[in-house]
């Protein structure tokens, strides 16, 4: 047993798509957040800074000597995931793997669809990943930038958010029978990105899958929570204001939340 909370990060506000799915499968854990939504979107930026912001929010949830971590963000996985797991000696947990396996069980055609931020795309890691697993596998990705900002200035459900998946999807449609949303950010904006591709094609959010493992890893190394322990204190933190992490949050998670701001 090990009742230390389990930390997960994020360029903002997408890693709480992982979170709720936390709650939902273990909800005795007691979770800390950290979101850097002064410094987001990552995806557009060299994988230099991207390396250094997040190993200034790692740094970060060390301090609140965390028993884990989960990088909730694919950008950050991409980049500087296999050099954290190799530094530090509690388990880390990026979200490309479980997605790509995800993504193989469901495809009926073996052809899968990734979008995902320039720099996930850029680095290719999806289709290694399913190529490694699934050589026949054919992968299409496709690069969507104007995303994660529509999600974290909260216009998910405008209009404006409509056109810009719509337009941004087309390339895809048709083309895949299951598509693989490679940004944590991505999944709040679901409904219309179903809409856009179609009913029948399966949507795989790679956070969500992720938390499949660490149940498998919580159990392996022995650190779930007791359940006789009191019940967790979950603490979100932003770099950024609190109003606006703290309705996006709210409205996500369904609850009222302890909503900090930090500084890295
Ligand atoms: N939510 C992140 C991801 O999964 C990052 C989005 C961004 O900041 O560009 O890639």
């Amino acid at each position: 047993m090990d009742n230390r909370p389990i930390g997960f990060l994020d360029s903002g506000v997408g890693g709480l798509t992982v979170v709720r799915e936390l709650m939902r499968q273990l909800p005795h854990e007691e979770i800390v957040y950290i979101g850097d939504s002064a410094r987001a979107p990552y995806g557009p930026r060299p994988a230099e800074q991207i390396r250094e912001y997040t190993w200034q929010l790692v740094n970060f949830l060390l301090t609140k000597d965390v028993k884990m971590i989960v990088m909730a963000c694919n950008t950050a996985t991409a980049v500087v995931w296999e050099e954290v797991k190799q530094e530090l000696n509690i388990p880390v947990l990026g979200v490309v793997l479980p997605g790509s396996s995800a993504a193989i069980k469901s495809t009926t055609s073996d052809r899968i669809g990734v979008i995902g931020t320039p720099m996930t795309v850029k680095s290719d890691i999806y289709r290694q990943k399913i190529m490694d697993l699934a050589p026949q596998m054919q992968v299409t990705t496709l690069a969507c930038p104007k995303f994660t900002p529509l999600v974290e200035s909260n216009q998910m459900n405008s209009s404006v958010a409509k056109k810009i998946v719509y337009e941004t999807l087309a390339p895809l449609v048709g083309k895949v029978d299951t598509l693989i949303l490679g940004c944590t950010h991505y999944p709040l904006l679901r409904g219309i990105i179903q809409n856009v591709m179609g009913s029948s094609v399966k949507l795989i959010d790679s956070g969500a899958e992720t938390i499949r493992d660490v149940s498998v890893l919580l159990n392996y190394f022995q650190l779930n929570r007791s359940r006789e322990a009191a019940l967790g204190h979950h603490r979100f933190y932003t770099t950024a204001g609190i109003d606006s992490f703290k309705e996006i949050a709210e409205n996500w998670l369904g609850q009222d939340l302890n909503v900090e701001h930090t500084k890295l």
